[in-house]
């Protein structure tokens, strides 16, 4: 049984996709517009001058309303690894300082780090979770840090970390904060004037049902004058729009974070298709959107208990996915059995990924436990 909501993706009805946090499926609005998108190259003199700029301005400013932020802070890249280059090159970080970052954080939110601490012999401090992730975060947290690059939440299980409190002490101690909130923006509610991160990035295609390779990157304004792109794409300086006069070369920028905006970010079928996406996304809330995956992943919490599965305490996570610790962990077995049911979750080491969205039903998490029941 499928719900509503379910319509408006094309999703089989024997598929149970509780893989959100690797890879959203795809609303048929968001098909459409990137098939129309495709065919509209076939015919290029029919892509007008607003295809090149428009379109990407009307997609920055979607993508600001989704995280409470002005659409001048807002830059289109193509991946977080992209974004965090930007951050990375735009922080200060001295001899002998430390960037902080998690514990088995995803790997997009740590090579420029590392690469950053060995050019500027700069030390890499890895927190481990403790307590909650927010107080170890926070304890570790001391004058000697430079660069705070943390996750709304462990892309593992979901367990949460309290931007607020840690956009606080980062600015009591002088440090930069920078986020990667690939596994939250779209589903869980951001609020930029409440964090103040320095950079915050996202994947445009999990939670905000994009398509794959183009991404959003927030700069605070302190960087928005001064700051240094990672590339330098004619499209990024000031009047490219005037395709005239593009070798009367220039060394100023559009406004804003336009300025970190990737090379070719006309994206002629990826930003109509985001736009598409986030368009719904908005439509729907993010905060009722949280609201409503709370409700399932709260069933979920209720059936792993009773299987005596372990998994983070409901006020230590988001409400949107959830990994679960199964006791004799994953087997290849119970891997062969999910997929020959058609049920698709994401496997971490020892735990699985359970991250629905508003299509999942009841059904789909009692088919799920089913077979999660006998096969632990
Ligand atoms: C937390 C997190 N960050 C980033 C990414 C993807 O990074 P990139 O855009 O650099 O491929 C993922 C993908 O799973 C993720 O879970």
């Amino acid at each position: 049984m499928k719900n509503k909501i379910a319509e408006l993706f094309d999703i089989p009805h024997d598929v149970v996709y509780l893989n959100c946090a690797s890879l959203s499926p795809q609303l048929k609005s968001v098909t459409v517009a990137g098939s129309l998108a495709v065919h509209q190259k076939v015919h290029p003199w029919q892509i007008q001058t607003d295809d090149w700029f428009a379109n990407p301005e009307g997609l920055r400013g979607l993508a600001a309303q989704v995280i409470n932020a002005d659409t001048d802070g807002m830059a289109i890249i193509p991946s977080v690894s992209y974004g965090i280059s930007i951050a990375a090159a735009n922080v200060r970080v001295a001899k002998g300082q430390q960037i902080l970052v998690m514990d088995k954080e995803y790997p997009s939110n740590y090579y420029s780090w590392n690469e950053l601490a060995k050019t500027n012999g700069a030390e890499i401090l890895t927190v481990k979770k403790e307590s909650t992730w927010t107080e170890s975060i926070l304890n570790a947290l001391t004058d000697r840090v430079a660069v705070v690059a943390v996750s709304n939440c462990h892309w593992t299980n979901g367990a949460l970390v309290d931007l607020v409190k840690i956009g606080e002490k980062a600015r009591l101690v002088g440090a930069a904060l920078v986020v990667d909130a690939s596994q939250a923006m779209g589903a869980y509610p951001i609020d930029i004037q409440a964090v103040q991160p320095d950079f915050l990035v996202s994947v445009g295609y999990k939670w905000l049902l994009g398509p794959y390779g183009l991404g959003y990157l927030y700069a605070a304004p302190k960087y928005r004058e001064t700051g240094r792109p990672i590339e330098h794409s004619w499209l990024t300086k000031n009047n490219s729009e005037d395709f005239a006069g593009l070798v009367n070369y220039r060394d100023d920028f559009r406004p804003g974070a336009r300025r970190f905006d990737m090379g070719e970010f006309s994206g002629f079928i990826n930003v109509p298709m985001a736009i598409a996406a986030l368009t719904q996304v908005l439509d729907w809330g993010v905060g009722n959107i949280q609201s409503r995956l709370s409700m399932i992943i709260a069933e979920i919490d209720r059936r792993a208990v009773e299987l005596d599965f372990g998994f983070p305490d409901a006020d230590e996570r988001v409400g949107h996915m959830i990994g679960i610790d199964l006791p004799g962990g994953v087997s290849d077995k119970l891997k062969a059995a999910l997929k020959n049911e058609n049920i698709f979750v994401g496997y971490r080491g020892e735990s699985i990924r359970i991250s629905p969205y508003l299509y999942t039903t009841t059904q789909d998490i009692e088919r799920l436990f089913n077979i999660l029941k006998n096969l632990r």
